[in-house]
């Protein structure tokens, strides 16, 4: 992020955010990076415990997976904007372990806000939804991922979107045939997306 660029002033103004109450119990505002304009944006769901202490968006074990994903499907994460649909860490404290808890619709829609801004800045061709948080944030609607990943969708205003897998399902595979299918998976889409994007 250029230093004065309209998503840095974003950044700041939205490191202060206390349109919902999440702020409360998180360590600071994780805002999206990467490129403006870029031709893919990709919107996860929320900051991890990794991502709430980095201040940045997929550096954990779920990003590990993403970056690995995006560089089998031949996309560089430095030429595209990732952000997410929440940008506090909803958690739960369990024991001394703060262990991830699902943002709900009025998180969602008050953080819609920022992502709303992003988009206006980052003009993406096509905006890549990681799981089912980041398509109900994108599109008001609870759809099912089975059905409708790795297909375009018709956001608005003719902006594109695809859906896929959160890179956190793949970790919470029971066994390792399943994990590889599924990265597979997640491989397939992220070079769909590729091609759509141009
Ligand atoms: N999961 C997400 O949805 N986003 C992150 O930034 C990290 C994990």
């Amino acid at each position: 992020m250029k230093t004065n660029s309209p998503l840095t002033q974003l950044a700041a103004e939205a490191a202060g955010c206390e349109r919902c109450p999440l702020y409360k119990d998180a360590t600071q505002t994780v805002f999206g990076e990467g490129l403006a304009p870029a031709s893919i944006m990709m919107v996860g769901e929320q900051p991890g415990d990794q991502e709430d202490r980095a201040g940045r968006p997929f550096v954990g074990p779920a990003g590990q997976i993403l970056d690995r994903a995006l560089g089998d499907a031949g996309l560089d994460r430095e030429t595209i904007y990732i952000t997410n649909a929440v940008k506090h860490f909803k958690h739960e404290m369990h024991g001394k372990r703060r262990l991830h808890k699902r943002p709900n619709q009025d998180e969602i829609k008050k953080c819609r806000w920022w992502l709303d801004k992003e988009i206006v800045i980052v003009r993406p061709k096509l905006i890549v939804a990681l799981g089912a948080t980041a398509a109900q944030a994108l599109t008001g609607r609870k759809l099912t991922l089975t059905r409708e990943r790795g297909k375009a969708l018709s956001l608005w205003d003719g902006q594109q979107g695809m859906l896929t897998v959160h890179p956190s399902s793949i970790l919470r595979m029971p066994d390792e045939t399943a994990r590889q299918e599924a990265f597979a998976g997640l491989v397939a889409d992220l070079a769909r997306a590729s091609e759509i994007a141009g």
